[in-house]
């Protein structure tokens, strides 16, 4: 496995290579590295015949410095354990390498999908994902990108600005991986004791739930429910909404194919996302 700090040495790399006809994948990280982004790694290497991991831990991103300086920083751990998954490349650039000088960010209006649920409450926060995640687009110029469920309205975005800017890329969009009880793989768990762990779990619960309620009560009924069972436990709730799965409007009293439940909370300081589809794509339920 190879890798690559700057812009240069990673293009010198890949140009050849789709030259040659070879497709190019990437897998986009801030790296601490889990599961959750091995099975993206996974599903890459499956489509793809290179698979490039990028490791950086994007500021522009992050709406509370004190999460930015607190997101756990692992980056030789992750590099051994990319070898062992068989990655063709990690590209650990410096910000310099994706901010350089002259870099101009990206405009672009993301209307109800930067406005709701995180956008909502991280302000500015889907921005800065739209700037790096468009820069390693540039710099990568790959085939496909493979991203987590897990940020449900994170991919949203993301394919909103791969139309906007007519990028060749495809979307690829990975289930969620949970821990066996269910909470939900994130580079932020390390930062949870066990006890916080345990109390977590009621986000699951409650997607469970809400899963298992969609044919006893209308979408912005079982939303207060969910509401509910969570101001009963330890965590404190910042959002739950059920939604549209593509323009992300929640649900009041009709049922959609794909709707989403979406939950924020903080588990003592550490805030926490999750989500679950609650009606299969391709079904809605009558009622
Ligand atoms: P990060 O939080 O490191 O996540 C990288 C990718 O792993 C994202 O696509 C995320 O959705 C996915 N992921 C995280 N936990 C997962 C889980 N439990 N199951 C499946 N996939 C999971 O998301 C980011 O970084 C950044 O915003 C990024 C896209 C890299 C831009 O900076």
């Amino acid at each position: 496995m190879k890798l690559f700090n700057t812009v240069k040495s990673l293009q010198e790399e890949l140009i050849p290579l789709k030259k040659q006809g070879q497709s190019i994948g990437v897998v986009p990280t801030m790296g601490a590295l889990h599961d959750g982004h091995i099975s993206l790694v996974n599903q890459a290497k499956e489509m793809s015949d290179y698979v490039v991991v990028s490791i950086f831990v994007n500021p522009t991103q992050f709406n509370n410095p004190e999460d930015l300086e607190k997101y756990p920083r692992t980056l030789e751990q992750d590099i051994s354990l990319l070898e062992r998954y068989g990655v063709d490349c990690v590209f650990a650039p410096d910000i310099k390498e994706i901010y350089p000088d002259h870099y101009t960010s990206p405009r672009i209006d993301l209307g109800m999908l930067g406005k709701v649920m995180e956008g909502k409450f991280r302000p500015g926060h889907f921005q800065g994902v739209v700037e790096v995640v468009k820069r390693l687009f540039e710099i990568i110029q790959p085939d496909s990108a493979y991203f987590g469920k897990k940020d449900f309205q994170q991919v949203a975005v993301i394919r909103y600005m791969t139309d906007f800017f007519h990028l060749p890329v495809k979307i690829i969009e990975c289930p969620i991986m949970r821990s066996e009880k269910g909470l939900a793989l994130s580079s932020r768990n390390a930062r949870l004791s066990e006890e916080e762990k345990q109390q977590a779990l009621v986000l699951y619960s409650t997607l469970d739930f809400a899963k298992n309620n969609t044919s006893n009560f209308p979408p912005k009924e079982l939303a207060e429910k969910c509401a509910q069972l969570i101001h009963a436990s330890e965590l404190k709730l910042e959002y739950i909404e059920i939604v549209h799965p593509v323009t992300l409007e929640a649900l009041e009293g009709e049922w959609v194919a794909g709707a989403v439940c979406c939950i924020a909370t903080y588990c003592g300081e550490i805030r926490l996302i999750d989500n679950m589809t609650l009606i299969p794509e391709q079904e809605a339920v009558i009622r």
